[in-house]
């Protein structure tokens, strides 16, 4: 049997109001990855051939995330906002491409897998007309409420709408809803606004298709899975669950976490077997960690990539464009950004490596700072391999270290410097023999001179 076509269709139009948020609710982060990304990245993996994503009139920055996150994605404008069934058909364009199922998923639901997709998906491909993925809320309050004859579902009932029975019923809806393609547009045409929002209301599919002898399915799935994030609150609450399944999968994958519960990772964090992160790490968008590395406590690490056996922190800061190769090390307080610190090299305290190369086991000394910007521009510090810089150094970019090249402590390199050169930039050291005995004297006299005149 030919596998059967697919669309998503990913709602974003709504206002969001209680986000009390000038951001689009769906552009809020969970685990580093917008709302609608993580939606967009399940519906990908549940088999769809299509993906339409509805937003509002002047949600470009949504429109240009959904293209970011999924190419593939066509974007239709609700000119209105007139609830959530108006909104499926402003991708009546593309539903009348008759896809063998619909899958209408809310963009505000970030901890959907593909697996419940998938069996919503099952449901439809054995007859049902609709589906809807229900759960047993531990707060149910602002959900929707699935209202079952036996094993029929025959309604969904909106909370403003319904009565203390209905309310009382055990199982939430979701929100996300699957529709068998040839009757859908017949089941949507026929959903009014008769209720207390005047709005058009999806959940009424389920009670017309009732009507219309159709068979409506539901599927009770996990609550994680479901979380609709209306509210800042819930958006925590979904980002603790989010982060309890990447640090479960880190720990399956062979990674050390010493204290999971301290660890922030991104969704996209790729982490190697044997790596050790000690408690209080935080992990930003973009990371890679090779085999065998260890990052110590309260570091943090976005854009970069760590070799193999490299050591991080304890209180490093790894900025975008950083790259470690296997077995640098970047010791406490020192920052890194834009830079290649090459296999061997070290900066193990208190440094800033801003826009740099550093050759392989250079050994950047305690306080060396490369002073990459000068007001208006940024400019490169090239550090070749073996050189030894001194401790407190500032280097002065645009400036090229060469291989085995010596700076002495406390200078300021303002010129390139040679293969295995040696460069002093500071001034000679003067000594005065008795100088501060005499100051002390001095002082001890003024003293008494105050004193005298009490
Ligand atoms: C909705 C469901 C409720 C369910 C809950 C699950 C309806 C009527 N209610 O309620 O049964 O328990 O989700 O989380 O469907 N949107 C539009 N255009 C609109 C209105 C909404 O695109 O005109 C979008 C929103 O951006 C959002 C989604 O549809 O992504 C759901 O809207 P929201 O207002 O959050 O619905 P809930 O009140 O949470
Ligand atoms: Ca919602």
């Amino acid at each position: 049997m030919a596998a059967r076509t697919c669309l998503a269709i990913v709602l974003t139009a709504g206002e969001g109001t209680r986000m009390r948020s000038v951001r689009p609710k769906v552009l809020h982060a969970v685990a580093g990855r917008s709302l609608l990304a993580h939606v967009l990245d399940a519906v990908a993996d549940s088999g769809v051939t299509a993906t339409a994503v509805v937003v509002s009139p002047n949600d470009t920055a949504v429109a240009a995330e959904a293209k970011r996150a999924s190419p593939d994605t066509e974007c239709f404008i609700q000119k209105e906002r007139r609830g959530t069934a108006h909104a499926v058909l402003a991708a009546r364009p593309a539903i009348e491409r008759h896809p063998d199922d619909i899958l209408i998923v809310y963009g505000d639901t970030p901890l959907i897998r593909p697996a419940p997709l998938l069996r919503l998906r099952k449901a439809i491909a054995e007859g049902a007309a609709v589906g809807v993925l229900g759960f047993r809320a531990t707060d149910p309050a602002g959900y929707g409420r699935l209202i079952l004859e036996g094993d029929e579902l025959i309604a969904i009932r909106e909370e403003a709408d319904a009565d203390a029975s209905e309310r009382a019923a055990a199982l939430c809806n979701g929100g996300i809803m699957a529709m068998a393609g040839q009757s859908a547009l017949a089941i949507l045409g026929r959903i009014g606004d008769r209720n207390r929002k005047h709005e058009f209301y999806l959940t009424d599919a389920i009670e017309i298709a009732h009507g219309m002898k159709l068979r409506a399915a539901a599927v009770e799935v996990e609550e994680d899975d479901m979380r609709g994030i209306n509210t800042k609150k819930q958006l925590a609450e979904a980002e603790a669950v989010a982060q309890q399944r990447l640090r479960q999968a880190a720990l399956e994958a062979g990674v050390t976490l010493v204290a999971p519960e301290t660890v922030y990772l991104c969704a996209d964090t790729k982490i190697g077997r044997d790596v050790v992160i000690e408690p209080y790490v935080v992990f930003g968008e973009k990371v890679t960690v090779e085999d065998g590395a260890i990052v110590h406590s309260f570091s943090h690490i976005a854009g970069a990539h760590v070799g193999k056996g490299a050591s991080v922190g304890p209180f490093a800061r790894l900025r975008p464009g950083t790259q470690l190769g296997d077995g640098a090390r970047i010791g406490n307080f020192v920052e890194v950004k834009e830079a290649v610190v090459e296999a061997g090299a070290k900066a193990n305290h208190l440094s800033y490596i801003g826009d740099a190369f550093v050759g392989a086991n250079a050994n950047v000394g305690a306080g060396t700072i490369t002073c990459n910007y000068d007001g208006a521009v940024k400019h490169r510090t090239e550090i070749g391999k073996d050189a030894f810089i001194g401790s407190n150094s500032a280097l002065v970019a645009p400036v090229q270290i060469g291989d085995g090249a010596y700076i002495g402590s406390g200078s300021v390199i303002t010129q390139n410097v040679p293969a295995d050169a040696l460069a002093l930039g500071r001034s000679r050291q003067t000594v005065k023999e008795g100088w501060a005995a005499r100051l002390r004297g001095l002082k001890t006299l003024g003293k008494k001179k105050v004193h005298s005149r009490d």
